[in-house]
């Protein structure tokens, strides 16, 4: 992504972030390129309707105000199915997760 978008402090991706839309290394990639647009402090939520069972599944993740780390803050209704994809890049340092997923550095 263009550096120009410069960096925000909450970015909500629902109801696509997930394994009925796209494989692993695709989700995995798609993290991977949204963690180094978040500010330090800001949040990704990352949520999906599942209307079989009228329920939410929904994990919100936090940049450190270092800038160097994710963590999850919050979960509903069990969480995001993503939330193993995130902890993958989790030993990685933040400005590096499109490097691991094989994409360039925003
Ligand atoms: C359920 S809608 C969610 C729209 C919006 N995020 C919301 O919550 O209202 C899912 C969207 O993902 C798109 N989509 C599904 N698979 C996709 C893929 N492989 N590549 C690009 N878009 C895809 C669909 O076309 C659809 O617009």
């Amino acid at each position: 992504m263009p550096k120009e978008l410069g960096r925000f402090e909450v970015i909500r991706a629902a109801n696509i972030l997930n394994f009925a839309y796209f494989p692993r290394l695709t989700l995995l990639t798609m993290l991977g390129h949204l963690v180094p647009l978040l500010a330090p402090g800001g949040f990704l939520i990352v949520c999906r309707t599942d209307a079989a069972r009228g329920a939410n599944g929904a994990t919100a993740f936090q940049r450190s105000a270092d800038g160097y780390s994710v963590a999850v803050v919050a979960r509903l209704g069990g969480g995001s199915e993503v939330e193993p994809l995130m902890a993958e890049l989790a030993a990685t340092p933040v400005e590096d997760c499109a490097l691991v997923t094989g994409g360039p550095v925003p």
